[in-house]
Parts: C-alpha cells; structure tokens; sequence
C-alpha cells in the first residue's frame, strides 16, 4: 500500500503521520500571556533535535487564519518557553490543559498544577512535573497561514531528585515514568525496554568472523 501525500487531504496526512511516528513525547509547554496569565497546553509534535547547541522543536496549528493558539502567540512575543515533561501521574491533568480555554484563563487551576519558579527565563515550570527544560527562542518559522514551526534553545533543565544519578547523569526510568503519544487518544507507558548495545565497524566484522 503506497500514499501520496500531495493526493490526500491535510486530515488523512495528519492521520498517518501521527499513527506511523509513534510514540511522541509530550512537551507540556508553558509560557506567560502579554496580561501575565500562565499559560499550560501539551505538544506532541516534539522532539529534540541537537545538543551543541541543545535545541528542541515544537509544531505548532493555528486554530484557524491569523488565529495563534496561545502557546504559539506568546512564544512569538516573549521570546520564552518551558517544556515540562509527562509522566504517569500528569497524564490527566496534561488532557485538561488540552482544553481551548480563551487566553485569559489559565489551565493551571483547572488543572490543579502549580506554578514553580524557572531561573532563566520567565515562565514557571510545572511543580509537578518529573523534569523541565527552561528554553529560549532561537528561530521562529512560520509554515504557510497554518503553523508556526517553533525552535527552542535549553538553557536549563530541572530534575526531580532520585531520577537522575548527578554523578554518571543515568536516568532511573522506573522513577521517571514518561508517557507517550500514540495517535487518537491513545497513550503508552513504558514498560517493556530490552537492549541492543551498539558496535563500531571492526567489531561487527570480527563478530561476523571476517
Ligand atoms: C497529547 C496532545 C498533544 C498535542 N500536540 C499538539 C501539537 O503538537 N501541535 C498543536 O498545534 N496542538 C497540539 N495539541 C492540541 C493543543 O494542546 C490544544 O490545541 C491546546 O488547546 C492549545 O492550547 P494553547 O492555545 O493554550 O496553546 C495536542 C493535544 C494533546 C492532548
């Protein structure tokens, strides 16, 4: 079965990219509105993309031409962002922040989340979330009327104690507990990981008798 994505609509496009490219982290971003509300809205269209510089990129719609989503408006005129991680315990209260609240409501409260102070830049993080990346706007790329294509540089990142060892920077994965977008509704927690160590060139040919 082939697709071409110039014969399908942007809705079947949508449904097969979000379905093949799974899972998705969850960046639930949160940036500060020109009237100084808090604003907290989940991305899946996530990823980081390097670390010299460390830089993450978010997909950003519009709700409709020359509407931003307030995520998007407030990246644009602050110029500040943070990416607060999803775990099990902030799967729900992330689906409540997804709500289209007009731009004077905060989904804090609705959420039951609370703002904690960030040390570069000024929007809090989430105090409840596992970890969080204090970024700064590096580019800001505007895809046809539609979206905003949004690059961040990481100028900080928060830990929750006892997930990351300080010494070897290792990652408990049982204490860390991220969930994944898959597409629709559904979710994935990870609960399964094997290993597959990776070999130099020589290696793999010694191991093949060459
Ligand atoms: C798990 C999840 C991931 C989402 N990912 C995106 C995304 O990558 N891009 C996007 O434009 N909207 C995405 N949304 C929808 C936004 O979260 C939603 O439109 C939200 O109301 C935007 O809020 P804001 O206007 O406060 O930024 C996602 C929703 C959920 C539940």
């Amino acid at each position: 079965m082939r697709f071409d994505f110039d014969r399908l609509a942007p809705r079947e496009r949508y449904k097969l990219l979000t379905a093949l490219v799974i899972p998705r982290p969850i960046a639930l971003v949160t940036t500060v509105g020109p009237e100084g509300v808090v604003n907290a809205a989940p991305y899946s269209f996530f990823n980081a993309f390097s670390h010299d510089p460390p830089l993450v990129v978010l997909g950003i719609e519009r709700r409709g031409p020359g509407v931003p989503k307030d995520t998007g408006r407030n990246i644009d005129l602050t110029g500040e962002f943070v990416v607060n991680f999803v775990d099990e315990d902030l799967a729900a209260a992330m689906n409540v922040c997804a709500v289209d609240f007009p731009p004077e409501w905060s989904e804090l409260e609705p959420a039951g989340l609370h703002p904690a102070p960030s040390t570069r830049v000024r929007p809090p993080r989430l105090a409840e979330a596992p970890a969080a990346l204090e970024c700064r706007l590096f580019t800001l790329l505007r895809i046809g009327a539609g979206r905003e294509l949004v690059i961040g540089e990481v100028l900080a990142a928060w830990v929750r104690e006892g997930i990351v060892d300080p010494a070897t920077l290792h990652l408990d994965l049982a204490r860390y507990r991220p969930v994944g977008r898959l597409f629709g509704h559904l979710y994935c927690r990870i609960r399964e990981v094997f290993t597959l160590r990776r070999r130099g060139f020589a290696e793999w040919r010694a191991e093949r008798g060459d």
